[in-house]
């Protein structure tokens, strides 16, 4: 059993998603300790963009498809995840991989894989606040694992983050809540 632990923050240590996937991750282990854990941090070690002279070094493919659990550092930046994050995501979508096309469309190969997805964000976009139409951040996400047929993915949000010290308290409060809830 192995947890691909990934983050995307550029915050360093000030990061909230640093700091809650971690929290993820040891409350995974605390419930399983026989998992394996593999980091890959995309803000220390960033990925090259595909683009026509190449890419898409087959081995950070592998390192997702050996994992049976993949915990997921993502802010939002300007409404959407951060590029380094982005840039992972076009590895790990490969066809007769991670999906393939069948008669009626496109289908996952990815079904037997869980996913948690910690997401931090400055404002406030959960379904029926204001913003909402504004999400490409976990909306993105989950668009991108249900091509992949990831039928466990969840997500644990602070958001508000950016909207002062009391916002901030609860949301992170909210999430450590999140945390302690989750189940093997
Ligand atoms: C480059 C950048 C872009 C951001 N864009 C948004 C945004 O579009 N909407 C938002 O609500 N917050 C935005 N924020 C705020 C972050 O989502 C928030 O600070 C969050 O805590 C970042 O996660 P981190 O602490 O793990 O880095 C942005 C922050 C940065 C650094």
């Amino acid at each position: 059993m192995t947890i691909l632990h990934v983050d995307s923050s550029i915050n360093g240590a000030n990061s909230v998603s640093r700091s809650l996937s971690a929290a993820v991750v040891a409350r995974l282990t605390q419930i399983n300790s026989s998992e394996t854990v593999v980091l890959r941090d995309l803000a220390a070690r960033p990925l090259p963009h595909l683009s026509q002279v190449g890419g898409g070094d087959p081995s950070v493919l592998e390192e997702f498809l050996s994992a049976t659990t993949v915990v997921i550092g993502a802010p939002m930046y300007n409404f959407g995840v951060p590029s380094q994050l982005k840039t992972w995501l076009d590895y790990i979508a490969v066809r007769g991989k991670t999906f393939q096309y069948g008669a009626s469309g496109p289908e996952g190969l990815c079904g037997g894989l869980k996913v948690i997805v910690v997401s931090s964000r400055g404002g406030i976009f959960t379904a029926g606040s204001p913003y909402a139409a504004f999400d490409h951040q976990e909306s993105h996400l989950t668009a991108f694992f249900s091509l992949l047929g990831v039928k466990d993915l969840s997500f644990v949000r602070a958001e508000g983050l950016a909207l002062g010290e009391e916002m901030q308290r609860r949301a992170l409060e909210a999430a450590q809540m999140q945390i302690q809830n989750l189940a093997a």
